[in-house]
């Protein structure tokens, strides 16, 4: 991407990756990422909002001298995450004038991570300003989207946030300013169910933060900014963050020999004729695990289906429900079915990960073997014993 103009002295000047697919080597991306930076030019005084990819530094420091000839006064440092601050140490040396404007956390860690010397910090509370001319910088934190030292930066005269990670996604695209929600929407909501959703109380104290704010344009770290979209992407973190769930029910499941598979399909049926809505994820594929993270984030139950494998729930698994328990999903109850010899120890292993999830766990359906009859009436009561739960926090009708 070129320099482009945002508004009038405001600049994006942040590179693709189109090459990245893991980030953090962690979070597997489909079609890479943007790492975006913002040049701000005021009448007296340049910033720079958040650092670049890299290999893409020469590029930087290129159009910067291309737009000012080489001179920033100030670069904010909104929080200490690598993504954010990987080129920070060589801009320091490109610029020995600049002064990393940030909070007293985030320059802790900027010392300990990168080595900067003391004085090249400009130390921010929430609220203070910062004066550029005839432009002014605000800065807003103790919200914690999404780390203790994450701040955003409103520029009150263009009406633009610059808000980090909060709203941002891993969706790559030429246009600056999203124009069909619809492209977006699953790279946004699996960014907030993958990096935010274990943030999801602070997420909505800055929701509530940001609500002052006259905003024109979102600008954030990743992805495409918002500017007719906004309402939509505030929106969806409104809806996203909140304490309600859907009548719905995952079932994330492995099976080696179909056993625990015959059992999640009557499962899904028996749900489907209790009105519930149901997703299962045959986790043996890893491109699932993506589109499962994402169906995590307004579910009301979760149903995890085990074979044992060595005297313990089949590894995929493992991962998954670790996974369920760090990213902290709102789910209500939590359910196990399977086929295992060593049934009751595998379910205490499942259940014993799950530790951080404030869900009630509903009596789990093992079976050993072939389905029998009465395998098939305990998955009709384990569907019942949803459906009620469900009708009991209202977000299902009596029958
Ligand atoms: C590699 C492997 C390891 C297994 N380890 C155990 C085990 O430790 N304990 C047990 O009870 N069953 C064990 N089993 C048996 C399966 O858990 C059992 O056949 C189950 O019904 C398989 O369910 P599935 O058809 O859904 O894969 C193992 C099976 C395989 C293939």
């Amino acid at each position: 991407m070129n320099i482009q103009e945002i508004k009038e002295n405001i600049y994006f000047v942040g590179a693709i990756g189109w090459d990245k697919r893991l980030f953090d080597e962690l979070i597997p991306l489909l079609n890479g990422t943007s790492y975006n930076s913002f040049l701000i030019k005021g009448s007296e005084k340049t910033a720079l909002i958040d650092s670049i990819y890299p290999s893409k530094y020469f590029n930087l420091t290129g159009r910067l001298k291309e737009i000012i000839g080489g001179k920033i006064d100030y670069i904010i440092s909104h929080q200490a995450e690598q993504d954010d601050i990987e080129s920070l140490q060589e801009f320091v040396e490109t610029y020995p004038e600049s002064k990393i404007v940030t909070n007293k956390r985030c320059k802790l860690l900027l010392k300990d991570l990168l080595l900067i010397p003391e004085d090249r910090f400009l130390l921010v509370r929430d609220g203070d300003k910062l004066s550029l001319g005839d432009k002014t910088l605000q800065f807003i934190f103790d919200t914690q989207v999404n780390w203790p030292e994450t701040m955003l930066t409103y520029l009150k005269e263009d009406k633009i946030l610059f808000s980090c990670d909060f709203f941002s996604s891993h969706y790559v695209t030429n246009e600056l300013f999203l124009k069909d929600e619809k492209k977006i929407y699953n790279a946004a909501k699996r960014y907030y169910a993958e990096t935010m959703m274990p943030f999801r109380t602070s997420i909505i104290k800055s929701i509530k933060k940001i609500k002052s704010l006259d905003i024109e344009i979102i600008a954030p770290s990743h992805g495409p900014l918002y500017k007719e979209k906004k309402d939509f992407i505030v929106n969806a973190y409104k809806s996203w963050s909140s304490d309600k769930v859907e009548n719905e029910v995952i079932i994330p499941y492995v099976s080696m020999r179909d056993s625990t598979e015959n059992m999640v399909e009557y499962l899904a049926e028996s749900l489907t004729r209790e009105g519930i809505a149901v997703k299962v994820f045959h986790l043996t594929d890893s491109g699932i695990m993506r589109e499962f993270v994402i169906a995590l984030v307004n579910v009301a139950t979760i149903v995890i289906g085990i074979p044992a494998v060595l005297t313990s729930p089949h590894p995929n698994i493992i991962y998954a429900t670790y996974l369920i328990n760090a990213l902290k999903p709102k789910v209500k109850f939590i359910s196990i079915i399977g086929s295992c010899g060593l049934g009751e120890k595998t379910v205490d292993i499942l259940a014993g990960i799950v530790s951080k999830l404030k869900a009630e766990i509903i009596e789990p359906v093992v079976v050993k073997g072939y389905l029998k009859d009465s395998d098939f009436e305990l998955l009709d009561k384990l569907a019942e014993e949803i459906s009620t739960r469900h009708i009991k926090i209202g977000i299902a009708n009596k029958k």
